[in-house]
């Protein structure tokens, strides 16, 4: 096997058109991300139909800027990676498509990469010592997973959210305060002005299944709050509501991520996704496992968010186990972590 393993990594599965160029798993040679956010905002979320169609229009060029960065030529590649799920299926299709295409024209093998793999991945590339068995919180838009990283690629999800993912609790609480989309990095800035323990939400517990999640009564008793003050006449402190919504948020992530990886015995905890660039959610993690001794890992908050590093960092151990993808890969929008 060749010493240098290069593969060029596309991600397009929700508002980003990302390409990246990754060598053996953990050096970034490049790291292209285009961010539709802009684009989305005035619909206060991501419209499919719209993304589908600025990916189209992108994708070519954040892949030559992706391979020009990385003085990479196609035949210099040992493979092209590519997120072919979970997310949304047009976005998602036009990553696929452009994958296979490359993969057809250059002769290089395809290999089809879970998105939450991505951002779990997201931590080797910072932290060149961290290694499997782990504990990982993915905390993102579409996903609040607890999972063991059992080896490279092999992972065993232990707890998830039963509603609301906490990325998608910062944006409707964001919309809720009058904030812009995406909610989650206003709410980390406004919190900062607050008083975390101004108001009391509800920190959720799921009976019988302790690493499991719920933020949807969390969000509701935000709304509630926010229409009785409406309804008395008071004013609303906003600042007082994101950092006490926060702070509810990352009580209960901190209190079941802790509790899991003192059961299963993980001395080594990394975090991933959007959410997790979140400033507070970091300090109380640091300090907590701190505290019981636990290694502490994240990645930078531009491998936090969406991009194709994350993707090229996960295809690296894909690729050395052997594992391709045919050219029929298909965008799976539903795909459950492990499957493939
Ligand atoms: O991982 P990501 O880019 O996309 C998905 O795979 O979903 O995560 C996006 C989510 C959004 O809900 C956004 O509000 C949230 O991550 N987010 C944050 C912060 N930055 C992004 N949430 C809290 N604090 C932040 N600083
Ligand atoms: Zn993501």
């Amino acid at each position: 096997m060749n010493e240098k393993i290069r593969i060029l990594a596309i991600e397009s599965s929700c508002d980003e058109t990302a390409a990246a160029v990754v060598e053996n798993g953990r050096l970034v040679l490049s790291n292209i991300i285009f961010s539709q956010i802009e684009l989305h905002k005035c619909y206060g979320g991501v419209v499919p139909e719209i993304a589908s169609r600025k990916h189209i229009e992108k994708i070519s060029q954040v892949i030559t800027s992706a391979l020009t960065e990385a003085g990479m030529a196609l035949q210099e590649l040992d493979a092209v990676a590519v997120t072919y799920g979970p997310g949304l299926v047009g976005p998602l299709l036009v990553g696929v498509s452009a994958a296979k295409a490359i993969c057809f024209a250059a002769g290089l093998p395809l290999i089809g990469i879970h998105h939450i793999e991505g951002h779990i991945s997201a931590n080797y590339i910072e932290n060149k010592d961290l290694e499997p068995p782990f504990l990982t919180l993915v905390v993102s838009g579409g996903h609040t997973h607890l999972v063991i990283v059992r080896n490279y690629g092999e992972y065993e999800v232990v707890g998830q959210t039963r509603d609301d993912a906490a990325g998608e609790a910062f944006d409707k609480v964001a919309r809720a305060i009058g904030l812009g989309y995406p909610g989650g990095p206003q709410i980390d800035r406004l919190s900062g002005e607050g008083n975390p323990d101004a108001i009391r939400f509800p920190r959720a517990k799921v009976e019988g299944a302790p690493y499991d999640f719920s933020f949807s009564g969390l969000k509701s008793s935000v709304l509630n709050y926010l229409n009785t003050c409406e309804m008395k006449g008071e004013s609303v402190n906003r600042a007082d509501v994101a950092a006490s919504f926060q702070k509810a948020v990352i009580d209960v992530l901190v209190e079941h991520a802790m509790e899991a990886a003192e059961d299963f015995g993980l001395p080594r905890l990394a975090i991933a996704g959007g959410v997790a660039s979140n400033s507070s959610l970091r300090e109380a993690f640091a300090h907590a496992c701190t505290q019981r001794g636990i290694a502490f890992y994240h990645p930078s908050p531009v491998f936090c968010t969406d991009n194709a590093a994350m993707i090229g960092a996960a295809a690296y151990y894909e690729y050395k186990k052997g594992q391709r993808s045919g050219l029929d890969l298909n965008a799976v929008p539903n795909l459950k972590l492990g499957e493939r």
